[in-house]
């Protein structure tokens, strides 16, 4: 796995391709206003960074990251994630994307969603509860005692296994949370949600980092 694809490129896109070529991957990034309008960004990764539509960014991917608010999910491209392992960093805020009934009723989830909509690819949740800032500054190399760990689910053991492998190259461990509908276990209003933040002007103060013990301790409260 070399290439990671990102539909989406602002503050948790951005911060995973900083990690993943920090790491020695490739990435080719997307947003919904052009690749023209991502140059800052490509030029500050260097050679293993490009811009491209978010087909493109799909096609290329090995990996692909789907980070953009939840309410344009279903234009993420379909045909050329058939198959893929896709990360899903979404969350559910309904004063910015407006309001899902069967996320209202809690009848499905916001993976569920995405998943429904790219049926062959295998998605996995990750990242969706950790602030952007926490995510750049807690990445630790495997063995540092004070590395965290990031929680994942979804419905493929493989895939679960490939991101895991994904997030220790980049800084962290991990914790399967389970099913893509355990995916509820941190979503927004839960405990787990808020698992690096440090009191309630999070974004203001660095992330507490969280080991494995810990993110475990937190999902089941
Ligand atoms: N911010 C955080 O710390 C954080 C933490 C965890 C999870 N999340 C979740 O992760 C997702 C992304 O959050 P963010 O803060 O990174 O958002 P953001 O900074 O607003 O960036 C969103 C990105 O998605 C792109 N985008 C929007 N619509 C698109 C479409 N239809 N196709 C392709 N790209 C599209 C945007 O491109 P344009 O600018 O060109 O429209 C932008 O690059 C959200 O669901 C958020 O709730 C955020």
């Amino acid at each position: 796995m070399t290439t990671i694809g990102l539909i989406g490129s602002g503050y948790i896109g951005g911060t995973l391709a900083r990690l993943a070529v920090a790491a020695g991957y490739d990435v080719v990034l997307s947003n919904s206003r052009g690749p023209e309008t991502l140059s800052d960004l490509v030029s500050e990764l260097g050679p293993r960074a490009r811009a491209g539509t978010p087909a493109e960014a799909a096609q290329a991917g090995d990996l692909v990251v789907v980070t953009i608010p939840l309410k344009a999910y279903r234009s993420v491209p379909v045909e050329q994630l058939a198959g893929k392992i896709v990360i899903d960093t979404n969350n559910y805020y309904p004063e910015r994307d407006g309001q899902f009934p069967e996320l209202d009723d809690d009848s499905t989830t916001s993976s569920e969603l995405l998943q429904r909509h790219v049926p062959t690819a295998k998605v996995v949740k990750g990242f969706n509860n950790i602030f952007f800032r926490h995510l750049a500054e807690l990445a630790r190399p495997a063995g540092a005692a004070d590395r965290s760990a990031l929680l994942i689910a979804g419905d493929d053991s493989g895939a679960k296994a490939a991101v895991a492998e994904f997030l220790d190259t980049i800084g962290y461990d991990s914790v399967d949370a389970g099913s893509l509908a355990d995916g509820r276990r941190f979503q927004p209003g839960t405990a787990a949600y808020g698992a690096y933040a440090d009191g309630p002007n999070f974004w203001e103060l660095p992330g507490k980092p969280r080991g494995v013990d810990e993110v475990r301790a937190l999902l089941a409260g």
